[in-house]
């Protein structure tokens, strides 16, 4: 069934999943992707494990139906609450992003590593676990990015509040010493701008993007499902709120792309 030049299919909350997306077409350019943004549906952070598990379904099911051979579940907050009942529930492989907890903690010189999440990642069973296993002997400060995702999904990166909000939210961390700070949302890659701006150069900055994508082809290889043919992909993203957003983080990318508004 699972035919190599199918699509690999990605679906997060939101538009903060193709950080994601777009670190893996670096080095897989040759993929069909099909991108799920449930915009309508964001933020997941603030919503029980039972519904994060339902709507993280109710696009898997949208993805098979595509013929996706592959589901990146390109949010953290979904991987954390939802991709141990999707794997068992599915036979196609699975990749997840979780917080980089375990190279900020091999890493750290201060024994003070920060993390930025949503509340459903902090609190979920796996953040506690890979906490405990990779991280037990280092402070990890944890920090809620109440209100970042619904700024970012209304197109509201740009203003002045968000500058106000992330300063209120990093300089305790780096009062605490941090000299990681793990960036536990793929929305949040579009911040560090700002937050670069805020913390300085001495605190160094992880996102799982690379790491993914490079998890991503390993996976493919694997399976024998990586594509075969040569030439660019076919990109397409749905999203089910309005696209300007999603288009206008998507205007770096030069290839050809096609988004639309689905109902899904
Ligand atoms: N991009 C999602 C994540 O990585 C955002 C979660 C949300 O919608 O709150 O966690």
């Amino acid at each position: 069934m699972n035919n190599a030049n199918n699509s690999i299919g990605f679906f997060d909350s939101g538009v903060g999943g193709t950080s994601i997306w777009k670190e893996m077409i670096k080095i897989l350019p040759n993929e069909n992707t099909i991108y799920l943004a449930d915009s309508a549906n964001a933020p997941y952070g603030k919503r029980t494990k039972e519904e994060i598990i339902a709507l993280s379904e109710k696009n898997t099911e949208f993805l098979l139906q595509k013929g996706c051979k592959m589901i990146v579940v390109a949010c953290n907050t979904a991987t954390t609450n939802a991709i141990a009942y999707l794997r068992a529930k599915y036979p196609v492989p699975f990749i997840g992003i979780e917080p980089a907890i375990k190279p900020a903690a091999l890493r750290t010189q201060t024994n003070s590593i920060g993390i930025l999440a949503t509340q459903g990642t902090l609190s979920s069973a796996l953040f506690a676990k890979t906490s405990e296993r990779f991280a037990k002997n280092v402070k990890v400060v944890e920090q809620v990015g109440i209100g970042l995702v619904e700024r970012i999904e209304s197109g509201s990166i740009n203003d002045p509040e968000m500058d106000a909000i992330l300063t209120n939210y990093l300089k305790p961390m780096m009062e605490k010493n941090i000299d990681h700070l793990i960036l536990g949302c793929t929305h949040y890659p579009y911040l560090i701008p700002k937050i670069e701006k805020i913390i300085g150069k001495k605190v160094r900055i992880i996102d799982s993007g690379f790491a993914v994508s490079k998890q991503i082809k390993h996976v493919l290889q694997k399976k024998d499902l990586l594509n075969t043919m040569s030439q660019q992909g076919n990109y397409s993203f749905h999203i089910n709120k309005d696209k300007i957003v999603l288009a206008n983080l998507l205007n770096d990318i030069v290839y050809p792309l096609e988004i639309k508004f689905t109902k899904f």
